[in-house]
């Protein structure tokens, strides 16, 4: 039985697509545990790009797939991404749905508008996916979930309900409910053949003995329990959320993966205490080209936080790492990383509680030699130039746990690995 999580350890973005299609090629069943089409996770094969927000990323690899019960579903997205994917010359055989997972309606992209607004100064800077107000909806028991939509009287009564609701927030509802209504259950019945029960799925491939992996988005400085609250999205991304996110127990997951980039990219608001906003920080973002899968923003750029790190292997539990974009720091004479804060006069190990005290922390770094060479071409990690491989290894001190897959480019065959993974 193996059960793997791949877990993003920073802000998102680290390359959890572009590994779990590495990881997939050997594997069965990929399955999507939280979040939505906020998601932008990019697998490069050869020449082709995918980019993907809804469907696991899996699906480039041949694998079954499946949207868990965890994630916000907007229909719409879905069916064309679907279209994108199939029409690239992908089959959509292997793709399941959780009947239980909730639909993101137009409402909701509408209130994360209208939301962010509000904030002002104190913007999120969601991706306006709806993703907040659709977990809102769905903690509140006001939700309406796949099963819904293809089940006859009560979707026409939930939506009433909610829109109802609306008219009362709002004064009034921008929307027409007889066309929702139609909308949706024409979305309904394009993806029923799609639904599952997601929990059964997965516990009848654990007993056949297939590979599972629990492909997370966004990533543990974004989770709502445990990230940069309240600069954060409205799901559990660390590990914890693959079993609630899917409906399998604890003791089912063999082990966890942190994917954590070489450096530190973060899109929308909060603190981020290694940010570079200087000409080191457009170095990173260009070389990286740093900028987002879904919403096309220029991402915020700095060095690697291991503090962040750190924290990102206790609250996962992580067991290995793959260090991403190891390559987008050649030609830098120096690199650095966080390894503690100073925080009014104080050094301190751990991640602060309040995004505020997180605002007011400055990075203690260690200075590393940079290497100049191109290691977008190396197989093995002894063809990395020495001070890549010092990076290396400062980074297993600092976290403490060993960098299993090294990626240094976009593409699947830009990978080196160390150790076993599966
Ligand atoms: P995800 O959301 O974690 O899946 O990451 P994204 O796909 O949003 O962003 C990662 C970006 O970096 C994508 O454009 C990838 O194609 C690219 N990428 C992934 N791994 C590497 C790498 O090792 N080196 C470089 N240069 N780019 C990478
Ligand atoms: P992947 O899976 C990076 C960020 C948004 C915003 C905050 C809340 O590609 O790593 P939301 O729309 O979720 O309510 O926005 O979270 N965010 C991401 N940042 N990568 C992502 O996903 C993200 N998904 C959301 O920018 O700051
Ligand atoms: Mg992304």
């Amino acid at each position: 039985m193996v059960v793997l999580v791949v877990v993003g350890a920073q802000w998102g973005d680290e390359g959890k697509g572009k590994i779990t299609d590495y990881l997939a090629s050997q594997g069965d069943l990929v399955v999507r545990y939280q979040g939505g089409a906020n998601a932008g996770h990019t697998v490069v094969i050869g020449d082709d790009e995918y980019r993907l927000h809804l469907i696991p990323s899996g699906i480039t690899a041949g694998c079954q797939v499946l949207i868990g019960s965890g994630v916000v579903v907007d229909p719409e997205l879905l069916l064309r991404e679907m279209h994108r994917v199939s029409s690239s010359g992908l089959s959509l055989e292997g793709l399941h749905i959780a009947e239980t997972a909730h639909v993101v309606f137009p409402y909701h992209k509408l209130l994360d508008q209208l939301q962010e607004d509000l904030r002002c100064d104190d913007r999120v800077g969601t991706t306006l996916r709806g993703i907040g107000p659709a977990y809102t909806d769905k903690v509140s028991r006001e939700g309406i979930r796949m099963i819904d939509l293809v089940s006859g009287g009560s979707f026409a009564q939930r939506l009433h309900a909610r829109l109802q609701r609306l008219e009362d927030q709002l004064s009034v509802i921008p929307f027409s409910k007889a066309r929702l209504l139609r909308q949706f259950r024409t979305y309904g019945q394009l993806l029923e053949p799609y639904l599952c029960d997601a929990s059964d799925f997965v516990l009848r491939a654990l007993n056949c003995e297939k590979k599972i992996l629990m492909e997370g988005a966004q990533g543990t400085m974004l989770d709502v329990d445990h990230g940069t609250y309240p600069f954060v999205t409205s799901s559990s991304p660390t590990a914890g959320g693959a079993c609630t996110g899917v409906g399998l127990g604890p003791t089912s997951i063999s082990n966890v993966l942190g994917v954590v980039k070489a450096y530190t990219s973060r899109v929308g608001g909060g603190p981020f205490p290694t940010e570079l906003t200087g000409s080191l920080g457009d170095q990173l973002r260009t070389q990286g080209q740093e900028f987002g899968t879904t919403t096309g923003r220029p991402r915020r750029c700095g060095w690697l936080d291991g503090v962040a790190l750190r924290y990102a292997t206790r609250v996962n539990g992580l067991g290995m790492l793959c260090l991403s974009n190891l390559d987008v720091l050649s030609g830098f004479d120096q690199v650095k990383i966080a390894v503690s804060y100073e925080y009014q006069g104080a050094v301190i190990n751990n991640l602060p509680p309040t995004a505020e005290k997180l605002a007011a922390c400055r990075p203690v770094y260690e200075t590393l030699c940079g290497w100049d060479a191109d290691i977008s071409e190396c197989s093995c990690f002894s063809e990395l130039p020495e001070a890549a491989r010092r990076y290396i290894a400062t980074v297993e001190e600092i976290s403490q746990i060993p960098v299993a897959l090294i990626s240094v480019g976009p593409r699947r065959s830009q990978t080196i690995k160390r150790r076993e993974v599966w």
